[in-house]
């Protein structure tokens, strides 16, 4: 599979180009899609990031330089880089890879409206604290995808020695010194446990994490604090066990490839009827999605680093439940609930994981798709075909589900407010249309339909 550079995020404030230059502020891009076009070929999936956004947090944990290869451009990892040059940090780019080293950090500054654009922006919070005995983090923003406390986050850090004062929208921490502790998490919150995760590998003494988030991205977060010296153990399991080290070096680390990305084509294919294999990818990481897939009646095909899907008609019904890891991945649920909109037959899924997370839903009806909703539980009612509409993303992966159910449906949609997928997807239109999609960004869609 063929690598190609990236482009920079398109139709955004402010970005930074390769050089670290401001990028000229753009009209709000659309994005518009004519349906009905089954997806042939191949596309490569980036470095994941979701893995990448902690990583990046914890290179605040050495003063070394850290060298990440290959990490996609978005907008979220952008987000994430301009937090830690505000705090202090030296952050390039050199080519693909991202370098990084953190020697003279204020812990106190982090700027609100760059931590407010983004939840993960709160990871810093662990780190600066356990690095430099005190953080003053505004409080997080992020998708609109429920209230998402961060209540799990403090009592961690609490348990390991923080003073947690909250201020006039933000958290300041200190502690001289962080002490190994006991920690139970209430629920496997993936950022809790990376937050805690990265404080407690420079804590004094053992800490053990239990009912600890057991995603993939918290695995390669363990292994990356790893080829800096710490001491983790258990990673991938709910009983993380860490022995806290006095300093972490610099490395080099490749983060793994993007479940989520690598989801999102493997459903959009599936959607369209189409034949795509997509990789480098861990098949093991999209075993959940995978089995549902299978049962909906995608042939799929497993070959070293790579996944195949094949459609041949219609999907079947089936029943998903969105878990912790390795349950279903709730950032999938509102892509395969696109697909399942055309299914042959009612599906039912749940979302277990966050409230608020069916906002895709009603811009699916508005192509014709036929869901109901009771609390937590969508019933999907599949139709022949959905018919494209003028819509309107919401957040990442609702972005996301309306790109899916654009491609299959019949006719032309537009989606607005597009750059949510920016976050998340780098370089999705291109991938998209390679795969024999037809799909563009314009300026401006008011006359297009
Ligand atoms: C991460 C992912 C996100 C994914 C989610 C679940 C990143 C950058 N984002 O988000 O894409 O959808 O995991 O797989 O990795 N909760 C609390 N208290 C807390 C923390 C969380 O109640 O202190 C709740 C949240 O409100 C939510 C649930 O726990 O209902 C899951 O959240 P969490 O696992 O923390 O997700 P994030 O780390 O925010």
């Amino acid at each position: 599979m063929g690598g190609r550079p990236h482009s920079a995020p398109k139709g955004t404030e402010g970005i930074l180009d390769r050089d670290g230059q401001e990028i000229e502020t753009a009209v709000e891009p659309d994005l518009y899609i004519q349906g009905g076009n089954p997806l042939h070929g191949d596309v490569r999936v980036e470095a994941s990031k979701n893995a990448v956004l902690p990583i990046l947090a914890a290179t605040l944990l050495t003063p070394d330089p850290v060298c990440l290869p290959g990490v996609p451009w978005l907008h979220d990892v952008d987000t994430l880089c301009r937090v830690q040059r505000a705090l202090g940090s030296e952050v390039r780019r050199e080519g693909r890879d991202l370098v990084v080293q953190s020697v003279d950090v204020n812990p106190f500054g982090a700027p609100e409206h760059l931590v407010r654009r983004m939840r993960a922006s709160f990871l810093i919070a662990g780190p600066l604290l356990a690095r430099f005995g005190a953080a003053r983090v505004p409080l997080p923003g992020g998708c609109a995808i429920g209230s998402r406390p961060i209540d799990l986050h403090l009592k961690g850090l609490i348990a390991l020695g923080a003073d947690v004062q909250a201020g006039n929208g933000y958290m300041e921490f200190r502690a001289p010194r962080l002490h190994g502790a006991s920690i139970y998490l209430d629920f496997p919150s993936v950022g809790a446990t990376e937050n805690l995760l990265m404080a407690a590998s420079v804590a004094d003494g053992w800490t053990t994490i239990e009912n600890a988030a057991q995603e993939p991205e918290v695995v390669d977060l363990a292994n990356f604090l790893c080829s800096l010296g710490a001491e983790v153990r258990g990673a991938g399991t709910a009983e993380l066990r860490i022995h806290g080290v006095s300093r972490l070096h610099g490395a080099e680390y490749q983060v793994i490839s993007d479940r989520i990305e690598a989801g999102t084509y493997l459903v959009a294919t599936a959607a369209t009827g189409g034949d795509v294999t997509v990789g480098p990818v861990l098949p093991e990481h999209l075993k959940p999605l995978l089995a549902k897939l299978r049962e909906a009646g995608s042939e799929i095909e497993l070959s070293g680093d790579a996944v195949r899907l094949r459609q041949r008609g219609r999907l079947q019904p089936i029943d998903v439940k969105t878990l912790p890891h390795p349950g279903f991945p709730t950032d999938l649920q509102a892509p395969l609930m696109a697909a399942l909109s055309m299914a042959q037959g009612t599906s039912v899924i749940t979302e277990t994981v966050f409230e608020n997370r069916f906002m895709h839903v009603p811009e699916l009806r508005r192509m014709g798709a036929d869901i109901k909703i009771e609390g937590r539980t969508a019933m999907v009612t599949g139709v022949s075909h959905l018919t494209g509409a003028n819509l309107h993303a919401s957040d990442l992966r609702a972005a996301a589900a309306l790109v899916i159910a654009a491609l299959a449906a019949e006719g032309k949609s537009t989606i607005a407010d597009a750059y949510h997928l920016d976050r998340g997807y780098a370089d999705l239109e291109e991938k998209f249309a390679q795969l024999g999609a037809d799909i563009e960004r314009r300026a401006s869609c008011s006359e297009a339909l």
